[in-house]
């Protein structure tokens, strides 16, 4: 592990490379470490890509965060398309798409086109804490288009949640850094609202990304909720249903359990509004929805447990709005 990701830092130097690197290296030994609690998960988002292939191809499908490669479903794919495009901020997976048997173009950037526009605006910043508030609000109100490219399947793979995260991780240290880290750790609630803007402008763009590439068909798989819970422990190595089941009439919990939910999309609800405002030219087909028990409580040394919501969205393009 550290040999390959000495290489991957030697091969690629810089900062928001490594926060990529060592994110990518966290995915892998977590989901080796809670397979039991993750298989469920992983099979769900594979299966939702097997369904979604049984109306889909083309030349080229393009997968955005397509990561290590946990919850790509090669078999049901590749038979579909003559070749991937795989796009992910972290360069130490090109050696792990390499393996794949089917022509792939890896394309190695940060999708949002915000990350170092954004930090070079924070770094080269001169004044106090509230002006630095302000100028990080301002940054996320000015649109930036995403990565975008012109493919005939399009997959949006977990990766649209992890980008609020991405820009709170970039900006963090850089705050660290020009106002000390007692000094940030006191603010935190202060810095973490003055990201919002932003956090909603990288959802957006990501939406309007899928819009610009006109795939014919898109699977979009995210995160919609994240919840919080105490009340029930686990062990690492034994699988045990999860404590909270979703309906569509909200979340029931099993006795004891007390729990808390937030939105993983920064208050962008996944509803025919935002989708017809955002992805014009697209017709919802179906979508599902699961819960991925990422961090059962007592397995990550945290006083609660986390679980996710997941859903999966099927667009087909729509000609007759195409004009
Ligand atoms: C939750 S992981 C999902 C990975 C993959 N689908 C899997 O499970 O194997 C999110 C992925 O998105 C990538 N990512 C996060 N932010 C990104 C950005 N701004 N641009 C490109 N990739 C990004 C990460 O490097 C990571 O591989």
């Amino acid at each position: 592990m550290l040999f390959r990701y000495l290489a991957a830092r030697w091969r690629h130097p810089g900062a928001p490379t490594k926060r990529y690197i060592q994110a990518g290296l966290g995915l892998e030994s977590r989901a080796r470490a809670l397979s039991v609690f993750w298989t469920d998960h992983l099979s769900r988002t594979r299966a939702a890509q097997t369904r979604w292939a049984q109306q889909s191809q083309g030349k080229v499908l393009t997968v955005l965060g397509a990561g290590p490669l946990l919850d790509l479903n090669t078999p049901a794919l590749a038979p579909k398309f003559q070749s991937f495009r795989l796009v992910d901020a972290n360069p130490l997976l090109i050696d792990d798409w390499s393996r794949l048997n089917i022509p792939v173009e890896p394309i190695i950037t940060d999708i949002t086109n915000c990350m170092a526009p954004w930090c070079e605006a924070v770094k080269s910043f001169r004044g106090g804490w509230e002006q630095m508030l302000n100028l990080i609000r301002d940054l996320g109100n000015v649109p930036i288009p995403a990565y975008s490219a012109t493919t005939h399947g399009l997959i949006s793979l977990n990766i649209l949640s992890q980008l609020e995260i991405g820009w709170q991780e970039a900006l963090e240290p850089l705050l660290r850094k020009k106002f000390g880290t007692r000094f940030v750790l006191q603010h935190e609630q202060d810095w973490l609202n003055a990201v919002r803007p932003g956090a909603r402008m990288l959802i957006e763009q990501h939406l309007e990304a899928l819009q610009a590439s006109r795939a014919r068909d898109i699977l979009l798989i995210c995160d919609v909720d994240y919840v919080e819970y105490k009340g029930r422990h686990y062990a690492r190595h034994q699988w045990a249903e999860p404590p909270l089941t979703w309906t569509q009439d909200g979340w029931l919990a099993a006795e004891g359990i007390t729990y808390e939910v937030d939105s993983a999309l920064e208050g962008v609800v996944l509803n025919t509004q935002t989708f017809s405002r955002l992805l014009p030219n697209y017709i919802l087909d179906w979508h599902e929805t699961w819960l991925w028990h990422i961090a059962p409580n007592g397995t990550e040394g945290t006083d609660h447990g986390k679980l996710h919501r997941v859903a999966a969205f099927a667009f087909r393009y729509f000609e007759s709005a195409a004009a």
